[in-house]
């Protein structure tokens, strides 16, 4: 299991709490960090889920996923506006949807949403680090990640909900009403926000379980990770087959 050192987990906290205070204006930011900070014993050592294989299941998993989702949110949404994207949001909305959307993985003060799994044999044999707490009621995560926000008198706007709540984009059935969208246009989304923050959710959490498929399956603990990035490829780097070449010159000789 990935284990984050004490430096780790309090630079992860900084960037969170930097992503609030650089992108959410007032009186929201106050807000904000004010319900973050009362909390963040729990916040820092949270998992951003229960099973190994799924994604960043280790204490402190929860703070570098969503900080993960908000650095993917800013940067996809520019790549959609330098595709031809209006938006039709703002940046405070992309990184306040980010920087909120598994919220509800918090659960209550009173109760955690995930507890350390109590059997070992299921660590051990099928990845489960944490099971749900059941004293928690029935409630989706992007339902309670809004239900807290309320709770703390935080507003949001109508696309930083949508966004929140349809964060799962279509592998959660409730969110066909939003995004299975009608023949007419007017039931499309306005806003691009959704497609911005699930892309930058389903990365992040691709990105991680890949971290930990390569760098801490088979119970191997804090191996170095080693980031690969992948080679561009141009022309200069491979040149053109012999017979490729002579292909070319035979288009193009000008002689
Ligand atoms: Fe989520
Ligand atoms: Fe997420």
């Amino acid at each position: 299991m990935k284990e984050l050192t004490p430096e780790q987990l309090q630079a992860n906290w900084q960037e969170f709490l930097d992503n609030i205070n650089n992108y959410v204006e007032e009186p929201r930011k106050a807000k904000l960090l004010k319900f973050y900070k009362d909390r963040e014993e729990r916040f820092l050592f949270m998992p951003a889920s229960g099973n190994e294989a799924f994604h960043s299941a280790y204490p402190g998993g929860y703070v570098e996923h969503v900080n993960r989702v908000t650095k993917a949110a800013i940067e996809i949404m520019a790549m959609w506006s330098r595709f031809g994207s209006p938006l039709n949001c703002t940046d405070e909305e992309v990184v306040f949807t980010a920087i909120n959307h598994d919220l509800g993985k918090y659960g209550t003060d009173e109760q955690p949403y995930y507890i350390p799994n109590p059997s070992d044999w299921h660590r051990k044999n099928q990845g489960k680090i944490y099971e749900n707490n059941q004293a928690l009621a029935k409630m989706q995560v992007p339902d309670r990640s809004l239900f807290l926000l309320i709770q703390q008198g935080i507003t949001f706007t109508e696309n930083e909900y949508i966004g929140i709540k349809t964060h799962d984009g279509m592998y959660d059935e409730a969110n066909k009403y939003y995004l299975a969208g009608g023949f007419h246009w007017s039931q499309k989304l306005k806003s691009s926000l959704t497609y911005i923050v699930h892309q930058a959710d389903m990365m992040a959490a691709r990105v991680e379980f890949e971290e930990w498929r390569d760098n801490y399956r088979d119970g191997a603990d804090n191996k170095v990770s080693k980031p690969k990035v992948a080679k561009q490829v141009t022309g200069a780097e491979k040149p053109l087959s012999a017979s490729a070449t002579a292909a070319f010159d035979e288009l193009f000789k000008t002689n």
